[in-house]
């Protein structure tokens, strides 16, 4: 396992580069399963999550040709309709072969991925779109069988709890693109990477519309071909930089960045003091002098996003005055608070809530990444600290950052990866 070590306080300057959506990848992976024609795609993020679902994708019988950014799939004749535990208990996101693997083969035995320090990650809704479309669905000895001739388009409401389900849209509509008939998802999730999978399955040849509002609809079609698709950039990573030039005073050029999807953490940094530049595909930060604290909650897109909370966490912990952090989607998704605060940060948990007092300084501390956005929070903490910062197990970071550590080395910062 590998271990960072950052030496705080530089300035950040130069540009960085944006890489593609993670969240967007996954699922448009899956989606290859719907076709045995050859797909390419485009701008794929080498991370340990995609190289999960390329495992994944040859165990399910496809050959994987895949050069620096630019993957090429095609099938190697044969089908296997059973999703591993060993692989699908490492990412969650591995749940979206569900849909494709049941309309294309008529059959899907998927290891339930279990839970996550984020929570608790239930499936449910998953479950209950594929029942509305005529699956027989059994949970047998920790994994998901589901069995049907042909699905029937079907109208479903996916509302959970929490609202919608990024990846129960994602597996229903994918299910529904070769069901017989019309399938309408009420409650569908919003987020940009719903509408780029949906995008990517039109230019399959599927018929789906209203992809980005909370109904979608598809038409069903007897089969789907390849396609040659690239994919957008990663909305999470940039809005990770966007906070990263606020919190460390710096300003630098973000490329490759769709910035009208980040309006609500536009919307938040404005309070903050932050103003952005955008310009075309980039942006560029302008920092104040002084942060003015700002409380939030989150929210299925359009709303503040999740994945952005423990970086939002990071810059409050910084910024004087007392500031309530609350997420809705994941409630208990607060594990970088003990982490920030061995390095001096002063948050609390209430309930669902974070409360923070900002502190004019963190200091450099041994830290342990815990899962994905906590890592990313934890890093920006170290930038701006007083001396230096180890963070162990950033395969956790790994998992959604394409090249981290030498990006940020690109833009100036005093960070150095090294064996634990
Ligand atoms: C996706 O996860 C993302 N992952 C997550 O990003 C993101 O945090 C999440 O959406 C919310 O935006 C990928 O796209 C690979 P959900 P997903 O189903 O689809 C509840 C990252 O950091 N729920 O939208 O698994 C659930 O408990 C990752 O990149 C049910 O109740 O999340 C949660 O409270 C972390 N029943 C809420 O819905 C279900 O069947 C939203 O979860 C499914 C979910």
């Amino acid at each position: 396992m590998d271990k960072i070590i950052i030496e705080g306080g530089k300035t950040l300057k130069g540009e960085v580069r944006i890489s593609g959506s993670k969240n967007a990848t996954l699922p448009i992976l899956a989606a290859t399963l719907l076709t045995d024609e050859t797909c390419v795609l485009r701008n794929v993020p080498r991370l340990l999550d995609t190289h999960t679902m390329v495992k994944l994708l040859k165990s399910l019988g496809k050959v994987v040709d895949w050069d620096k950014d630019k993957i090429i799939i095609m099938s190697n004749g044969k089908t296997n309709p059973v999703a591993d535990y060993k692989l699908v208990s490492t990412m969650r996101g591995s749940i979206c072969v569900l849909g494709p693997l049941l309309t294309k083969l008529g059959e899907a035995k998927v290891s339930l991925p279990g839970g996550c320090v984020i929570g608790v990650r239930p499936v449910d809704l998953h479950i209950k779109g594929v029942e509305a479309l005529g699956a027989r669905v059994n949970i047998d000895a920790g994994y998901i069988i589901a069995k049907s001739k042909r699905l029937k388009g079907s109208r479903v409401y996916l509302g959970g709890a929490s609202g919608p389900s990024v990846l129960g849209t994602a597996n229903i509509m994918m299910a529904a693109t070769l069901a017989d008939g019309e399938t309408v998802i009420e409650c569908a999730a919003c987020e940009p990477e719903v509408e780029d999978l949906a995008n990517f399955l039109n230019e399959m040849g599927a018929r789906i519309k209203g992809q980005g509002s909370p109904r979608i609809v598809i038409q069903g079609v007897k089969k789907l071909h390849g396609a040659d698709f690239k994919m957008s950039p990663d909305r999470i990573e940039a809005g990770t930089f966007v906070l990263l030039s606020a919190m460390s005073r710096s300003s630098f050029m973000i490329r490759d960045i769709d910035y009208q999807q980040l309006m609500a953490l536009d919307d938040v940094l404005a309070k903050v003091g932050v103003s952005v530049e955008p310009d075309k595909n980039c942006v560029r930060v302008i920092p104040p002098r002084t942060l003015k604290p700002m409380s939030i909650t989150t929210y299925p897109y359009p709303g503040f996003p999740t994945d952005l909370q423990a970086q939002y966490t990071a810059i409050m912990a910084v910024t004087n005055g007392v500031s309530v952090i609350r997420d809705t989607v994941f409630p208990d998704r607060f594990m970088h608070i003990a982490e920030l605060n061995r390095m001096g940060a002063r948050i609390r948990r209430e309930g669902g809530s974070a409360i923070i007092e900002g502190v004019k300084e963190l200091c450099g501390a041994p830290v342990v990444a815990s899962d994905l956005r906590a890592s990313a929070a934890l890093v920006m903490a170290g930038l701006v600290a007083k001396g230096k910062t180890e963070i162990r197990r950033v395969y956790h970071l790994d998992r959604g950052y394409e090249n981290i550590d030498k990006k940020l080395m690109a833009l100036g910062a005093s960070i150095k990866r090294e064996k634990e």
